[in-house]
């Protein structure tokens, strides 16, 4: 399997917070099952650095715009990098390789007349960067998302027109239910489709707007900051030339993102590619909200952040990313520091890391693998089941898939806890002529515990290598196989590395 996974690139007018933390590492987990299921991956992600609300935030910081731009990339990049995504491509919208996409687009699309300019009177959510509808609106008349009203908004600008395309749009999405994961928000599209489509603005007045990329058939304009954004995609890949990176990877591109860009992503990014002569993209995967308290979305707007650098601090890398892969699904997720906290103590450091902890005390005092003559049958059993569900934990890069594999690595763990319980090894090595029957369970708990610890790896992947080199096991190569790692076994009497708590308890109060 081949996928260009792409994250949405995000505004930098506030600090990142555990919703952009989310996708990237999402995007992270992808990419490292694809390539353990023997697939190939790219993925991207990046910052959109453009439009009103930038535009903003940079004043309001008394920064230069493109100290302010750069000062937030870099936080962006900073807990991507923080949190071990892998990303192939960090795009930011201000660099050149970006706008020459954008502008080419831009003149491609002029050249075939597909623009048309005129005077348009709307409401405009800051938030969204877009024009909102009344019937879109709370009884408040405010924008639902972002809880400010929209402003009237009358100017003169460029439009893409969408209707033309919009029966090719429907019918596509008619023909590919598996196209847009989970199918809900496909039922969702094909609603927004059987109303008609309004023409896309694609610019908006210097007057008003600064930051963006100029139009090339008119200086008096920067492009619309969603039709910039969203041409990262491919821009990303080397577009407008015709790159073998390009070639590689589009049309293979699943795109990440929550529910609150569906419209932007599933209606007009196709059309705007189809308007370029270019294929809509494979698949999109639309996750639900990270809610805070009383189930509101969280969001810089709002100020109801969970500030994922300090809680990093608190449960470390992976206990976050731990937390944020097996909890979202479609549906909307509660996130708050003492939730993260008591699913670390309760699945990592009461469960997997007792379980680490309990087997290597064994193997520890001998400072190496044993080395049973043969192994009993009930070990040779836990092993069997423990390799069957690692075989079939990682199927498909579907969204589906990566909580599943968290709660896989957790069955796992506390099936273990229970064999170490029965077997009691602390019992076997006080009964005379115990040895074999010692030998045998310590062996096999150890080689259980590699297998978890290589399936680990798209949800913790520090852990994963950390806990490789306690049993002795040699550390995962960059692209781990799984049909490898099943092959292999632990080297009975290989020396064991330094072994300490895989995930200490943290204190609660
Ligand atoms: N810049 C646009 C995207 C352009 S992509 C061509 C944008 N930026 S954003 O900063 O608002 O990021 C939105 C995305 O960030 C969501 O789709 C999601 O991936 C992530 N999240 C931000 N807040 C989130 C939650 N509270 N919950 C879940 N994901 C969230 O829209």
């Amino acid at each position: 399997m081949r996928q260009y996974l792409t994250t949405p690139i995000y505004y930098v007018n506030g600090d990142p917070h555990v919703g952009h933390a989310y996708t990237s590492v999402l995007g992270d987990a992808l990419r490292r099952i694809t390539l353990m299921t023997g697939g190939e991956a790219f993925l991207s992600t990046g910052t959109d650095e453009h439009g009103q609300k930038n535009q903003e935030a940079a004043e309001k910081s008394g920064l230069a715009a493109d100290e302010f731009l750069e000062r937030q990339a870099r936080r962006f990049r900073a807990l991507f990098d923080r949190l071990d995504v892998r990303y192939d491509l960090f795009v930011r919208t201000t660099s050149s390789a970006h706008k020459t996409a954008v502008e080419e687009a831009l003149r491609r699309l002029w050249d075939k007349d597909l623009i048309i300019r005129k005077l348009y009177r709307g409401l405009y959510c800051v938030g969204c960067e877009q024009f909102k509808k009344a019937k879109d609106l709370d009884p408040q008349g405010r924008c639902p998302d972002h809880l400010i009203v929209p402003t009237e908004s009358e100017e003169t600008n460029y439009f893409l027109r969408l209707a033309p395309y919009q029966e090719w749009l429907m019918e596509l999405l008619e023909l590919n239910d598996g196209l847009i994961d989970p199918p809900f928000y496909r039922g969702e599209v094909l609603a927004m489709l059987r109303e008609p489509l309004e023409d896309l603005s694609i610019s908006r007045p210097k007057s008003r707007v600064r930051l963006g990329v100029e139009l090339p058939f008119d200086r008096e304009y920067v492009a619309y900051v969603w039709f910039d954004a969203l041409l990262n995609y491919i821009g990303n890949l080397g577009w407008p030339s015709d790159t073998p990176e390009f070639r590689l990877w589009w049309p293979a591109a699943t795109h990440l993102m929550a529910k609150d860009i569906v419209k932007t992503h599933c209606i007009y990014w196709p059309i705007i590619l189809r308007a370029l002569g270019l294929e809509p993209p494979a698949g999109y995967r639309i996750h639900g909200y990270w809610v805070g308290e009383g189930g509101v979305k969280m969001s810089k707007s709002l100020g109801n952040v969970v500030e994922p650098n300090a809680l990093i601090d608190r449960v470390g890398v992976d206990g976050l990313r731990y937390y944020l892969l097996r909890s979202m699904g479609s549906s909307d997720s509660p996130i708050s520091d003492s939730l993260v906290v008591q699913a670390y103590n309760t699945d990592l450091a009461n469960n997997i890391g007792n379980l680490f902890a309990r087997v290597l005390r064994f193997a520890a005092n001998e400072g190496r693998v044993p080395s049973p003559d043969s192994v009993y049958d009930e070990d040779a059993a836990i092993l069997e089941w423990i390799a069957r569900g690692a075989a079939t934990a990682l199927k498909g890069a579907t969204l589906s898939a990566v909580p599943q594999l968290a709660r896989t690595l957790i069955e796992m763990s506390t099936r273990l806890n229970s064999h170490v319980e029965v077997v009691a090894p602390w019992k076997l090595a006080r009964t005379p002529g115990g040895g074999p029957r010692l030998d045998s369970a310590i062996y096999v708990l150890m080689e259980c515990l590699r297998i978890l610890a290589q399936l680990a790896w798209p949800i913790m992947p520090a852990t994963s290598s950390s806990a490789l080199q306690m049993l002795g096991a040699s550390p995962l190569k960059e692209e781990p196989r799984l049909h490898d790692f099943l092959g292999s076994t632990l080297p009975k009497g290989a020396p064991i590395g330094a072994v300490g708590p895989l995930f200490p308890r943290i204190a609660t109060d």
